[in-house]
């Protein structure tokens, strides 16, 4: 089989401000086509791995390509290569959702015929030809967001930018959102990388995933892979007794691993229903007090708590740290 493009190529990637360490090293290439996740909890270095590799931040050492152009040396074609949707909407309140496509457009030298055309089409996409007319001041948060990356699309980027795209969303927007990416990643092939810190989205949404957390990539590969590394099934026992229930289970024999985190043990096993009576009894022997027992199969949550020792959910966001780097955008030159 013919090997892909690699459209990302990143290798020994860092980012220092100042002492501090964002993104330490990492490792990675999107193949053309992909659709790519670096799923890790908040500060993890997502943004700022994104922001190097759209030439909005500059790299500390290391090196990155995008389309096989270099990130430090061929921005303007790296720019031109690829589309982006970030944090805070960048959009034009005032102006009409067709304005804004139209003024982009303009800005990238689309010519009008071409863009009329493509205005069209990305506005079906994204399900927005109704609201075309429409002022984005009255448009949802979710609106804005389909227009934003129709927009992002319309100088027909080889590869898509999304950070956090579905943040601050509600679940149905969420998964309505994931619907016009998948979908616009199969009808024009554009490879996405994407950043999350939601388990649920890089597994409905990517072929592959880097899970990454303190500017370290941790393990990558397709959630299915990821999953099949830890392997069996997994128990989860609700208690306030986590340290005491943590020791105990450690002496169990066909317990692969077991992991103390907020108010739950988690326990890897080859076979749950073979091992619940046995951890139950336990349980009850060592008079630990235990609200609920669930069996289930390894989730993403499972490989990052595996891997990292705490949930992702630990380190929930904040909006701050989101905004800071943005703005400085297109124009400005990352500094
Ligand atoms: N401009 C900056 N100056 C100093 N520290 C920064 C700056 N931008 C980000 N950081 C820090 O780098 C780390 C990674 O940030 P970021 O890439 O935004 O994480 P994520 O997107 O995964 O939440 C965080 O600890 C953050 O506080
Ligand atoms: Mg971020």
């Amino acid at each position: 089989m013919e090997k892909k493009k690699e459209m990302i190529k990143v290798k020994n990637l860092v980012k220092k401000f100042g002492d501090f360490t964002a993104v330490n090293g990492i490792n990675f290439e999107v193949e053309e086509g992909e659709i790519f996740g670096l799923l890790g909890p908040n500060g993890a270095g997502k943004t700022t791995t994104l922001s190097m590799l759209a030439t909005l931040l500059e790299i500390t050492t290391g090196e990155a390509y995008v389309n096989d152009f270099d990130v430090a040396t061929k921005r303007d074609e790296v720019r031109k290569s690829i589309g982006i949707v970030f944090q805070d909407p960048t959009l034009d309140d005032e102006l009409t959702a067709y304005e804004n496509l139209d003024f982009h457009g303009r800005l990238y030298g689309v010519p009008l015929a071409e863009r009329e055309k493509k205005i069209a089409e990305l506005l079906k996409l994204v399900e927005l030809e109704s609201k075309k007319n429409l002022l984005v001041k009255n448009f949802s948060g979710g609106m804005k967001r389909r227009l934003e990356i129709a927009r992002s699309l319309l100088h027909e980027p080889k590869v898509l930018f999304l950070d956090e795209p579905t943040l601050g969303l509600d679940p149905q927007t969420r998964n309505k959102l994931w619907e016009y990416i998948k979908n616009l990643n199969k009808k024009k092939g554009v490879t996405v990388i994407l950043t999350t810190h939601y388990m649920e989205e890089a597994d409905s949404l990517c072929n592959r995933i880097a899970i990454i957390d303190h500017g370290n990539i941790i393990i990558s590969g397709s959630p299915d892979d990821l999953r099949d590394q830890i392997g069996g099934d997994v128990i989860t026992v609700e208690t306030e007794d986590g340290v005491k229930l943590e020791k105990v289970i450690k002496g169990c024999k066909g317990c692969k691993s077991v992991k103390h985190h907020d108010g739950s043990v988690t326990i890897n096993v080859d076979n749950a229903s073979k091992k619940i009576s046995e951890i139950v009894e336990l349980v009850n022997h060592n008079k630990i007090k235990a609200t609920s027992f669930v069996m289930h199969k390894p989730s993403l949550e499972d490989v990052f708590l595996h891997y990292t020792g705490k949930t992702i959910r630990e380190e929930e966001s904040s909006p701050i740290e989101h905004m800071r780097l943005r703005r400085r955008m297109w124009h400005g030159g990352g500094k």
